[in-house]
């Protein structure tokens, strides 16, 4: 392989490192406290950190205009250098000190991470943005739809890092470029191959990387992403903890190294399979492997891919050479049942027999049915975890939202499904408006505002009970249709709104509590109450997943209705 003199080279070479040190840090710290500063996001962040370490070498700070629109259109900084995406640091300009002056970056716990020279101030445009780097504008696209809800312009200056981000989770895996190269030299090998993913480790990826660090005859660097990846993935606490087993069980522990990368991904297919190869150059890697759809953000809205399935091995055979990062291709593996064995696509003889399972079908097919993973897919670790973290729907948490009139028999029929669910051996937590205004929302009052704060109150509680893996079952009349759907947004997939739908007139004339006569009697002596159905809106629900009727049939009656529904859906076991 050719390696022109100039290029990083895998052990040593020159990386980019912007912490400071121990005598320079404490004589910043002091000056910390007259300087403005701002809060950055958790993709700038993850950007900082990597141009702190030199995971992004040669950048040495966020973008400038003149590298900033060279890249755009000709995927080249300003002085020639290939550089395939924009890394940018956006902010608000109302927030900004004068040009010449310096700014204090900090993360969403408001910690000084850096201090950054304000040399530079420009607008950028989204639109442009997101057609010039990712081909589009369609906001499927992740970082489309992020894009648009960045500062107005960008920020660029010499950057001083004080404190890189902290990590509690996984701290052996974490290592800077430096520690990677030094691991890696001590593996003794000329050659590294690196692997990228966001995906839990299976058979194939196996596959692929041990076929791949046989090929260069080196080391292997098993090199997940642990920033941000795309929205929906498996969260990397899960998948480290697989990547972990298996490189200890199945892997040749003396040529194969496994390190986190805490790279925010951009989804971009081509262009981020070179960014890939960039950082993993730094990281002490001279070859690189691309399969399938890399890095693939999904389908646009018209339901076609992004970008083609091997785009991102087009652009990488363009620029290898001039990266100095070896490119070790592969096309779709699949398995052979027949011959117990992994073939690339097009070498599978005509008529053979082959087996695949998406990543959709993992999900959908086997996880949310209980059902573990085959072998010949995944190892049986892998299955292991995945259905610890992702049990199947009868063991996962969900929410029964009740709304309706004060009166309609929400909190009789909540009452009647809570004992019918504890009887099933499920553990309940009934939250019912009138015991939730005694306590969580005592104070507050029948104002707009406030019957929304009590409702995302709820909201709250019960999303943090079905991330458990809990039951909870909320009973308010949650009159507002965008507060119940705010409610609906916490607690994610697992709520079932239950409509009970009982007209105001028999509400009234039930009238248990005594409080429509109330609120009539004050409303025609002129100090409205707000009650709902009297004085105040009752916003029935557009798409409720159960309607009942409080009348002319028993509380009972409708709980079991209820149970029906969840058996069907699968959040209970039919007995
Ligand atoms: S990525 O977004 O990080 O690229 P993923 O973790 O799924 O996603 O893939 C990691 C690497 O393995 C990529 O180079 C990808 O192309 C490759 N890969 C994943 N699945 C397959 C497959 N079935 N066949 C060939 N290559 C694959």
């Amino acid at each position: 392989m050719t390696r022109k003199a100039n290029l990083i080279t895998p052990y040593g070479g020159t990386l980019v490192n912007l912490v400071v040190d121990a005598e320079e840090r404490q004589q910043l710290l002091e000056r910390l406290p007259a300087l403005p500063s701002i809060k950055i996001s958790q993709r700038a962040v993850h950007d900082l950190e990597l141009l702190a370490v030199g995971g992004f070498s040669p950048l040495k700070t966020f973008m400038g205009k003149a590298d900033y629109e060279r890249v755009l259109h000709e995927m080249r900084l300003s002085d020639g250098t290939l550089w395939p995406l924009p890394i940018t640091l956006t902010a608000d300009p109302r927030e900004l000190p004068q040009v010449g002056k310096e700014l204090v970056l900090r993360n969403a716990l408001n910690e000084p991470l850096a201090i950054l020279r304000l040399e530079e101030v420009f607008s950028w445009d989204p639109q442009k943005e997101a057609l010039l780097a990712y081909g589009t504008t369609d906001p499927r696209h992740p970082m489309v739809s992020e894009m648009v809800n960045w500062g107005k312009v960008c920020i660029s200056g010499e950057l001083k890092v004080i404190n890189l981000p902290k990590y509690y989770d996984f701290v052996e895996l974490r290592r800077t470029p430096r520690e990677v190269r030094a691991l890696l030299e001590e593996m003794g090998n000329d050659n590294v191959v690196a692997f990228q993913t966001r995906n839990p480790l299976h058979r194939i990826h196996e596959e692929l990387t041990k076929r791949a660090a046989a090929k260069v005859n080196g080391s292997l660097l098993i090199h997940p992403v642990v920033g941000m990846t795309k929205p929906g993935d498996v969260d990397h606490y899960t998948r480290v903890r697989i990547y972990k087993v298996l490189v200890e069980k199945y892997y040749d522990k003396s040529r194969t190294l496994l390190s986190l990368l805490p790279l925010a991904m951009r989804m971009a297919g081509p262009k981020e399979a070179l960014l890939h190869a960039i950082i993993r150059r730094n990281y002490g890697a001279n070859h690189f492997i691309v399969g399938r759809d890399h890095a693939g953000p999904g389908k646009d809205s018209t339901g076609k891919p992004f970008y083609g399935p091997y785009e991102a091995q087009e652009m990488m055979r363009k620029y290898e050479h001039e990266l100095g990062v070896h490119m070790i291709p592969f096309e779709e593996l699949v398995y052979l049942p027949d011959e117990d064995r992994y073939l690339e696509a097009s070498e599978v003889p005509a008529g053979a027999r082959t087996l695949n399972i998406s990543g959709t079908q993992v999900r959908e097919e086997y996880l949310t049915n209980g059902k573990l993973l085959p072998e010949w897919f995944t190892r049986p670790e892998t299955a292991q975890i995945l259905r610890k973290m992702y049990p199947p729907r009868h063991e996962q948490g969900f929410c029964v939202w009740f709304t309706g009139l004060s009166g309609a028999g929400k909190s009789a029929t909540a009452q009647a499904l809570t004992e019918m669910l504890l009887e099933r051996g499920r553990t309940v937590t009934l939250l019912d408006g009138d015991v939730i205004r005694t306590h969580l929302s005592k104070g507050l009052g029948f104002s707009k505002e406030d019957r929304d704060t009590n409702i995302l109150r709820i909201g709250f509680v019960a999303s943090e009970i079905v991330r458990h893996g809990g039951v909870v079952i909320c009973s308010a009349i949650s009159p507002y249709r965008a507060a119940r759907n705010e409610a609906r947004k916490m607690v994610g997939e697992n709520f079932i709104m239950v409509y009970m739908d009982t007209p105001i007139e028999i509400c009234e004339q039930r009238d248990v509590k005594g409080l429509y006569a109330r609120a009539r009697k004050a409303l025609a002596e002129g100090h409205p109450m707000g009650f709902t159905g009297v004085d105040d809106p009752y916003e029935p629900p557009i798409d409720p997943e159960i309607t009942l009727q409080g009348y002319g049939t028993t509380p009972e009656e409708n709980a079991r209705k209820i149970i029906a529904y969840l058996e069907e859906k699968g959040y209970l076991l039919p007995e």
